[in-house]
């Protein structure tokens, strides 16, 4: 998704520009540009391709001065090519804008402002923006753009300067993320925290609908009346440190590595010992309350989905809550008949996807209580919902999701505790809960030395163009996430199914060339996994099997076993993902993918 950067201070400008492209780059992006103002001087370079492109351009073609702003594009209207790059040029070039987000009726305007005479130079909805701006008959840049904003149906998050006001860097946003990053003689403007992690130690959260207005020695926030607003200036969490590699080749692997640590930091506070129950600081919905809720919508999209489907297993086992899973993209429209004792609890990531936030925004519009299950504070997602739970997973730089999944199902397997010991589950039970989930860490660990056996499996098997993924019950959904791992970042075709709906339609596809891996850990359903992975078998079909420790058994009936702690049946989703998400790494790696930046995707999506 595209990244936005702005700066203004004493500094040359292009350097804190670069780095911050290159902090925004995980987010996905197929161009990258940056503009700055020395006095009368525009100077703007912008590149298809990546952000070291970007550099080596700029290093013949230095940007000087003391303010400007950066952006890198992922294509919504218009192809990936130089002069649809941003940053976009308004009017006689006195005004230029990079843009977060999709301007919906930007065709009408476009077609109004060409009958006016003026001249487009990219097939992008955001120069619509710039040239409006120009027109307007203002020498003060916010109130030029306070009049055009109302104009645009869509999303935005903007940053503006102008040849007019040499000094001042403009901010605007409505439905995407912007940031900004309080310095010293010297103020930062950025769609995500990561790019302020270099430069910034506090920072504004701004809300939709508001501006900001920053010069080298000052800021502030305005409202869409242009009333002066005093926001909350919060501490930026340190991501510098976590915002690189390290030891690992690729940020996705580090962070499949890091699952241990972060799930410790999930449960660190939250399991309740001496009471058999889990405590949250962030729900703001008494026992009470939640005593008279009698559903669940878990809604998400892409991995959080998946973690949302065990979060279904889990309410349902332990809370005995009835629960729907909701696709966002699809919850947002479908206008479902829920009374007013549902709650609706948003899983994401990045708590910016445009769909997972859509879904919550209509379910506090009917009145019902929200949560939201978030690992970057600070979020649109997790500001708005009306309590929540940090996941803790540190930033997810990977576009494959890995360590959030885990800590999805982790904080979902403390909420269906909590749940539970609000209704009926038994303190033994409860505690029984807690020691399971203090061993997973450990138990992670202990998965992870499967990660030789996953590469030489890889290596046998990363040509293979299908692949199918079965598991049953609690495993089902970790079936569908290992197809997804697989899919988004080796472009290998792979779909997850329940183990027994092979036998309606998808046995047809097996043969010689197409591997099925079956989730198979000792559990209530392991003798029918076991004969569904028979029926996989006789027809011929390659089986790689993620079995428990100890079983002798399963290492007759597969080609390949990889073994995996045994662990109680709703927690071995944590467990068997690893070598999933281990077997789709080292297959992409094999096919010669840009893992952490696979094509055509982005890190979060902030567009429907
Ligand atoms: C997962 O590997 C993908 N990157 C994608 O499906 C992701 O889970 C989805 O876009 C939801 O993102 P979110 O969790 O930030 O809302």
């Amino acid at each position: 998704m595209c990244g936005i950067i702005g700066y203004v201070g004493f500094r040359e400008a292009e350097p804190v520009l670069l780095q911050g492209l290159r902090r925004l780059e995980y987010r996905g992006y197929d161009s990258a540009g940056v503009a700055t103002l020395t006095g009368a001087n525009l100077h703007v370079r912008k590149k298809a391709g990546r952000v070291a492109d970007l550099a080596d351009h700029l290093h013949k073609h230095p940007a000087p001065g003391c303010i400007g702003i950066g952006h890198t594009r992922w294509a919504t209207h218009g192809g990936a090519t130089d002069r649809n790059a941003h940053p976009h040029l308004g009017g006689k070039g006195d005004i230029v804008i990079v843009h977060n987000g999709v301007i919906e009726n930007y065709a009408a305007l476009k077609s109004q402002l060409q009958a006016d005479g003026v001249v487009f130079h990219s097939d992008t909805d955001t120069e619509v923006i710039a040239h409006l701006i120009a027109r307007q008959d203002e020498d003060d840049l916010v109130e030029a753009i306070r009049r055009v904003l109302p104009l645009l149906k869509g999303t935005y998050g903007l940053a503006v300067l102008s040849l007019r006001e040499p000094g001042v860097l403009v901010g605007a946003r409505l439905g995407s993320p912007l940031v900004l990053g309080i310095g010293d003689g010297e103020n930062f403007l950025a769609s995500d925290p990561s790019a302020l992690a270099d430069h910034a130690e506090r920072v504004v959260y701004l809300d939709d609908h508001q501006l900001c207005v920053l010069t080298a020695d000052d800021w502030h926030i305005l409202d869409r009346d242009r009333t002066r607003i005093t926001p909350e200036v919060q501490p930026l969490v340190n991501t510098a440190a976590s915002l690189d590699t390290g030891v690992f080749s690729h940020y996705m692997l580090k962070e499949i590595y890091e699952q241990p640590e972060a799930l410790e930091n999930a449960l660190r506070g939250r399991l309740d010992e001496a009471n058999a129950t889990a405590h949250f600081g962030g729900l703001n919905l008494e026992p009470q309350r939640l005593r008279q809720i009698d559903r669940i919508i878990l809604t998400a999209c892409g991995t959080s989905y998946h973690a949302a489907l065990v979060g279904e297993y889990l309410f349902e086992e332990f809370a005995r809550m009835p629960v729907e899973v909701e696709y966002a993209s699809e919850f947002r429209y479908r206008n479902s008949p829920l009374d007013r004792n549902t709650i609706v609890i948003a899983i994401t990531q990045s708590g910016e996807t445009a769909d997972t936030l859509a879904a919550l925004r209509e379910s506090k519009r009917k009145g019902h209580p929200t949560l939201a299950l978030c690992n970057v504070v600070g979020s649109t997602i997790a500001r708005e919902a009306d309590g929540g739970v940090y996941l803790h997973a540190g930033p997810e730089i990977g576009v494959a999701s890995t360590k959030a999944f885990t800590n999805q199902v982790a904080v979902l397997a403390m909420l269906a505790l909590y749940f539970g010991r609000l209704r009926h589950l038994s303190s033994l039970q409860g505690e029984q809960m807690i020691r399971e989930l203090q061993a997973l860490p450990d138990q992670i660990r202990r998965t992870l030395s499967c990660h030789e056996r996953i590469q030489s499996i890889a290596r046998q098997y990363a040509w293979k163009r299908n692949f199918l993924y079965l598991g049953r019950q609690y495993l089902f959904p970790v079936a569908l996430e290992g197809a997804l791992k697989l899919k988004e970042i080796s472009y290998i075709h792979a779909e997850g199914y329940p183990a027994a709906e092979m036998k309606h339609g998808p046995l047809a596809l097996i043969d010689a060339d197409t591997p099925s891996v079956f989730l198979v850990p000792r559990n209530s359903v392991y003798d029918k996994v076991l004969s569904n992975l028979e029926e996989v078998k006789a027809r011929g079909g390659p089986i790689l099997a993620i079995a428990s420790e100890g079983d002798d058994e399963i290492a007759e009936r597969a080609d390949e076993v990889v073994y995996v702690p045994q662990v109680a049946d709703h927690l071995q989703p944590l467990v068997t993902v690893v070598p999933l998400q281990l077997l789709a790494y080292h297959i992409a790696l094999l096919c010669g993918r840009d893992v952490d930046k696979p094509r055509n995707l982005a890190k979060s999506v902030t567009v429907e």
